[in-house]
């Protein structure tokens, strides 16, 4: 038997619909970059799954109960709480999100010169840590950079490519080893219960801090409970807790898989780097009880964090993302296999091979599928990729448009519209231009950068 949604609607929010016309226009305005699009004119907005959750009625009605104390409020007992229980962890540092929470981790752990690996790069991450002076390393799994090769788990570190750089650099060059789970630019791709294992003995044979992004660890759990042997039985939240016992501390992202619009922490196991996340937290965010968050965005997450490890919500949210994917796939549409957690990852490479990855393929597509159907998608190729120190373009082996699948908020229907755009568009490939910068910022370029269309 099929299975539907583990909820109902309580409230819509009504979509716009636009002419080709009117979306051509807006793209001009916009430099060709969809993050420069006003929401009002996107149909379907799978920017990203980031602040776009549904939240529901137990979290609104949490967010009534927020305690706006200045110092010391309940609320923020209430999250702790939630995050001992949930992860693990005893104790915990409120950010205003992921972003603030990696700027803390940096500047606690990295002495400038040193490295911190980590399996695949993701953007807001690797600049922090070179802010605060250390040189990231890629470590995931040769499979992660190939998006047509099948694998359950290409978010996995390389062992060998992790002991390799212990040997070259040493282990007090390696400030820590950072491990997203779920990985993002990989295409949502999950890390196994046993490569955790790996890491964390290794880890201990050197003295090396094992962190975690654990930005998507309840999809994450998701894929152990589904692919890894012996897990079947086990729940995605007793999953999630034995993930994060390897884990000497994680920074989160609470827009993703603590179903809020805005949130993020730290949380930790050493009452030492405790000590120097409350010290430097007063200085960028706020108080250590609600660390530029409202009391009421601390309950919302608290009970966020709670639902999202629930294996029906997660059944449905996975299965949300495959029902997108698997109709691209039965097209013949290149995309990342196998789908992830949170997005269906357009191969911009093989979707347009008669653009170099100069002519910015995946920026390209992204903006021709908003003008085919208001469908907004975000690059993550090149562009995203952004400059070495030398001043030239990385190229990375990926080159995607992500379609970014909010949580709780789209019907599969939508995802049957999206198909059918994407689809549609396939078919016209050929006549699919490139574009070029005409402005690019010096960080971040993604967000900002304006583009034209090469003649
Ligand atoms: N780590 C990962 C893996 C992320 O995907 C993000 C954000 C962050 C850290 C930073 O968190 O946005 O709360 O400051 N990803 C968003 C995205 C922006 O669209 O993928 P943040």
């Amino acid at each position: 038997m099929r299975t539907a949604e583990p909820y109902r609607i309580k409230m819509v929010e009504p979509l716009t619909m636009s002419t080709r016309a009117e979306r051509e226009q807006a793209l001009v305005k916009a430099g060709y970059n969809t993050f420069l699009l006003p929401s009002s004119i996107c149909y379907i907005d799978l920017l990203t799954d980031s602040g776009t959750s549904a939240m529901s009625d137990r979290q609104w009605s949490a967010m009534m109960m927020g305690d706006e104390a200045y110092a010391g409020a309940r609320s923020f007992d209430h999250l702790e709480q939630a995050v001992q229980e949930t992860y693990g962890f005893p104790y915990v540092v409120p950010t205003h999100q992921g972003r603030g929470a990696e700027h803390l981790i940096s500047r606690i752990l990295i002495t400038p010169g040193q490295y911190v690996p980590g399996n695949m790069y993701f953007t807001t991450t690797r600049a922090h840590q070179e802010l605060a002076g250390a040189t990231f390393v890629d470590v995931v799994i040769d499979e992660a950079h190939d998006p047509a090769v099948e694998h359950p788990f290409k978010g996995n570190v390389d062992i060998n490519k992790l002991e390799k750089l212990i040997g070259e650099v040493g282990a007090d060059k390696i400030a820590y080893i950072n491990v997203a789970v779920t990985v993002n630019m990989a295409g949502g791709q999950p890390v196994s219960m046993e490569n955790l294992r790996q890491v964390r003995e290794l880890c201990d044979e050197h003295g090396i801090i094992m962190w975690s992004d654990a930005t998507r660890l309840a999809e994450n759990a998701f894929f152990i409970q589904e692919r890894e042997p012996g897990y079947a039985d086990t729940s995605c939240a007793d999953i999630v807790l034995e993930m994060m016992s390897h884990f000497d501390g994680l920074t989160m992202s609470g827009k993703k898989d603590a179903l809020v619009n805005i949130g993020g922490f730290l949380a930790m196991r050493s009452e030492e780097i405790l000590t120097k996340a409350r010290e430097l937290v007063v200085l960028f965010e706020g108080m250590p009880t609600y660390g530029g968050l409202a009391g009421r965005d601390l309950e919302a997450m608290a009970v966020g964090l709670r639902e999202a490890v629930d294996d029906h919500y997660l059944a449905n949210r996975i299965g949300q993302v495959r029902h997108l994917g698997h109709q691209l796939v039965d097209a013949g549409v290149p995309i990342v296999q196998p789908v992830g957690g949170h997005a269906v990852f357009l191969d911009a490479r093989a979707f347009l091979p008669h653009l170099d990855q100069e002519e910015l393929p995946a920026q390209a597509l992204a903006a021709e599928l908003f003008a085919h159907s208001g469908v907004r998608a975000m690059e993550r190729g090149i562009v995203s990729a952004g400059r070495n120190p030398d001043g030239t373009n990385r190229h990375p082996a990926l080159e995607l448009v992500r379609l970014t699948i909010p949580r709780r908020v789209y019907t599969d229907r939508h995802m049957d519209v999206v198909a059918d755009s994407v689809i549609e568009l396939w078919e016209e490939r050929d006549a699919i231009r490139g574009l070029r910068f005409v402005y690019e910022p010096p960080t971040l370029r993604f967000f900002t950068s304006r583009f034209e269309p090469i003649d």
